[in-house]
């Protein structure tokens, strides 16, 4: 699919004509006898008009997306070539629609489905700077959207931590990015003993990357992002093994990487005025003889002892040391946000479709918040508190992974998270528990079934109005 932006009309093989507010202007009789109400995800082809109805219940710009994705699914059915659209206001909504809703997730297909490629115009009122900065900043953001969505998709037999490694490396090159790969050397130099465990018993070593982008040129940058993610590019459960049902879709444990790697590609692409830098733990939680186990008390490399009740909570032991590693080894941190598929409390908290944003800073997650709504994600907050805190107190140790109750797991999650965050940087951090939206079994909206992108746009819509 091709976007062209054009300021006249284009003879097409269809237009395609938004019903706002279920007020249908033209073709009355025709789409009243089709039964059609003008509702979301509702469209109707009538080929002889070239014209594709769709709904777009509400003015809100997700609606605006939804309709545009409703569109452009229809039209992959058709063997179309062309089609056209008018566009008053609201452009980078339209794009999205049609970016976001094309996606499919094909590598693993060994016949290519009906593929004609297709030219779509977008008639907007004039095309200044200003509309044509809309149109590649919401097309480069789709862009990394769809390559977190491509990544996560991916099996975990052809995305362990040295593909996500690779991956990493040939962003940095694309985007002129500095960029580190740490291997277990370093992590044991480092003693790094919490993320190690983890990997242990995998035939895949564990990779610690660590992207940086700094503005080029005379921009100086105004803020210090630092992005952290949960890279787990499988996970078994590890001895406390996860039952069969729960496993499937467990490739999906890396999107906090994943999006992490999307939002260095995005920044870099739209060339925002900040310094970010990319940290993720990349690891595979498997069983095994060299497996670590319920009962063992691991040394994070703030030196802190953690007991392992359960080697299913593993994603927190990667972010813990990735967490001392990034404010050992960045000075002046402005924001430290981390972005992890943590639990399945969340999930079963606000739904599948919601992030979970925690941290001590109230303003900060509100914001969060808000640019999630405006960018098209969902999210809400989900305060700590003193009783779930002692929760995970350990008898032996320093502090135990796993709540001793069974209730509140992604709040607990998120303090036991906070622990390992220094007193100067308490403020400044947010965890976003992204295990609902980043892998939905069927397709939601634009989202397709699979995964999401989870985390990438609003991250983007943050940082835009920093
Ligand atoms: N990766 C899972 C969390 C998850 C669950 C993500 C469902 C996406 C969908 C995480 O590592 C995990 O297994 N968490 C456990 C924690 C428990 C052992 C305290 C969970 O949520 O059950
Ligand atoms: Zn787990
Ligand atoms: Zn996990």
């Amino acid at each position: 699919m091709n976007l062209n932006l054009t300021t006249k009309k284009i003879d097409t093989d269809c237009e395609i004509v938004l019903i706002r507010n279920k007020k249908i202007k033209e073709n009355k009789e025709i789409l009243k006898s089709l039964n059609f109400k003008g509702n979301d995800e509702e469209c109707v082809l009538l080929p002889e008009l070239k014209k594709l109805y769709v709904g777009c219940e509400n003015a809100d710009h997700d609606s605006i997306r939804i309709a545009v994705a409703t569109a452009v699914k229809k039209l992959n059915t058709t063997n179309f070539k062309s089609a056209y659209i008018k566009v008053k206001s609201n452009l980078s909504s339209y794009v999205d629609g049609f970016e976001l809703g094309n996606y499919t997730f094909t590598k693993y297909k060994s016949k290519n489905e009906n593929t004609v490629e297709k030219n779509i115009y977008i008639e907007v009122s004039k095309i200044d700077k200003s509309i044509q900065k809309e149109f590649e900043e919401s097309v480069a953001i789709c862009t990394s959207v769809n390559m977190v969505r491509d990544f996560v998709n991916t099996a975990p037999d052809d995305f362990y931590p040295e593909i996500m490694a690779k991956k990493a490396i040939a962003i940095a090159k694309e985007n002129n990015l500095e960029c580190k790969i740490l291997d277990e050397d370093y992590l044991k130099e480092n003693n790094m003993g919490s993320m190690l465990a983890v990997g242990r018993a995998s035939r895949h070593r564990s990779k610690l990357i660590h992207l940086t982008y700094k503005p080029s040129g005379k921009i100086k940058a105004k803020k210090k992002m630092v992005l952290i993610g949960k890279g787990l590019t499988y996970d078994s459960g590890g001895l406390s093994l996860k039952p069969s049902d729960f496993m499937v879709s467990m490739k999906s444990d890396k999107g906090g990487g994943c999006a992490v790697l999307g939002i260095l590609n995005a920044v870099a692409a739209l060339n925002l005025p900040i310094e970010v830098h990319g940290i993720v733990g990349a690891v595979e939680n498997m069983i095994g003889g060299d497996a670590y186990k319920p009962d063992d008390v691991l040394i994070a490399r703030n030196g802190k002892t953690i007991e392992v009740k359960n080697t299913d909570a593993e994603g927190r032991l990667v972010l813990a040391d990735c967490l001392c590693y990034a404010q050992d080894e960045i000075e002046d941190i402005d924001y430290i946000f981390d972005y992890a598929t943590l639990t399945g409390a969340c999930v079963v908290g606000v739904g599948e479709y919601t992030n979970g944003i925690m941290g001590n800073n109230i303003a900060l997650q509100n914001e969060i918040v808000k640019s999630a709504l405006d960018s098209g994600e969902l999210a809400t907050t989900l305060p700590f508190n003193r009783y779930l805190r002692k929760t995970l107190k350990s008898q032996i140790a320093d502090i135990c992974n796993i709540s001793s109750t069974r209730y509140g797991g992604a709040i607990s999650a998120g303090m036991f998270l906070d622990s390992f965050i220094t007193d100067e940087n308490k403020e400044k951090w947010v965890h976003l528990d992204i295990a609902g939206p980043a892998f939905v079994d069927s397709a939601w909206g634009y989202n397709p079934a699979g995964a999401s992108g989870a985390g990438v746009r609003l991250t983007i819509e943050f940082m835009k109005n920093l």
